[in-house]
């Protein structure tokens, strides 16, 4: 078969659009984003590497005076470790409670929630502050830096926390600056960041305790196309680099179709598709 290389397919895509600006930018940068898609090196999970997310039966209703709403019904759902997962689903489908349940941010119903062979159900107020310090990280659409603080400062927050001693901060803090592409932005403050470097101090901050999870919810959200894509390029990095296991929600199919697998969620069920 006759693969048209992306330069012809790009000449194609001007010709049709001939004069207009705006529609022939876009196919450029489709044909762009296709081509890194391709490009980039697709690192599937071994089939028997382990589980480290175990959603059995959850249940969560939130109560609002007698109002009750069911959030999520009766999802089941296993995560392997090193897997990169896309949730998505319409607004309101449960998405973001289902992220928080996994990283100990609030408690379900009912049912089972296991990570890293820990129930969370059974862990003391102490043990799940140190399980959402040390084994999973969270990114959020809104970075939440924090304003008054220094890069470096930034992202050695989580390591505070964890009483991690001072130099092994900073040794850490570089590793992942490298590792994000802001080694020389570390002295800078977040307001003299863009918007994709501001992504990805948000996601080296989050893997400063080297968790087992990244938990994301629309990290792509506040992001153009081309920050977008190069957020998802560094998940996709970050899994094959440390091995940790990556759970995106996003709205964005094109972001969803860069991971391994796709659970998409309606009204608070899982869809099994
Ligand atoms: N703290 C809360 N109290 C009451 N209801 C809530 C609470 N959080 C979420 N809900 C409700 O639970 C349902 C699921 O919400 P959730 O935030 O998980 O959806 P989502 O899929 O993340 O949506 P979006 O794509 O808009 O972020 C919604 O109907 C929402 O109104
Ligand atoms: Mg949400």
């Amino acid at each position: 078969m006759n693969v048209a290389s992306p330069t012809a397919k790009a000449r194609e895509f001007l010709n049709a659009f001939d004069n207009n600006l705006e529609l022939a930018q876009q196919a450029l940068a489709d044909v762009a984003a296709e081509n890194v898609s391709q490009n980039a090196d697709s690192y599937k999970v071994a089939e028997d590497a382990p589980v480290v997310i175990r959603l059995e039966d959850v249940s969560k209703t939130y109560k609002l005076g007698k109002q009750k709403v069911n959030a999520l019904k009766e999802v089941s759902l296993t995560i392997q470790q090193g897997e990169f997962v896309a949730i998505t689903g319409a607004s309101g489908s449960g998405k973001s409670t289902l992220l928080q349940l996994i990283g100990g941010l609030d408690k379900p119903t009912k049912g089972l929630v296991s990570v890293d062979g820990k129930k969370l159900a059974k862990l003391s107020d102490r043990k799940l502050s140190i399980f959402r310090n040390k084994t999973v990280g969270f990114v959020f659409q809104f970075f939440y830096l924090q304003p008054f603080l220094r890069l470096q400062t930034n992202l050695e927050v989580p390591g505070m926390f964890a009483r991690e001693r001072r130099g092994v901060r900073v040794a850490r803090t570089k590793e992942l600056a490298v590792a994000v592409g802001l080694e020389d932005r570390l002295r800078h403050m977040p307001k003299e960041l863009s918007g994709g470097q501001m992504q990805r101090a948000a996601i080296a901050r989050a893997l400063l305790n080297n968790p087992k999870v990244i938990l994301a919810d629309e990290p792509t959200g506040n992001l153009d196309s081309v920050n977008g894509r190069g957020i998802i390029d560094l998940f996709d990095k970050i899994r094959h680099d440390f091995g940790t296991t990556v759970i995106v929600v996003t709205h964005d199919a094109k972001v969803a179709s860069r991971a391994d697998r796709e659970i998409v969620m309606k009204d608070g069920e899982r869809l099994q598709v």
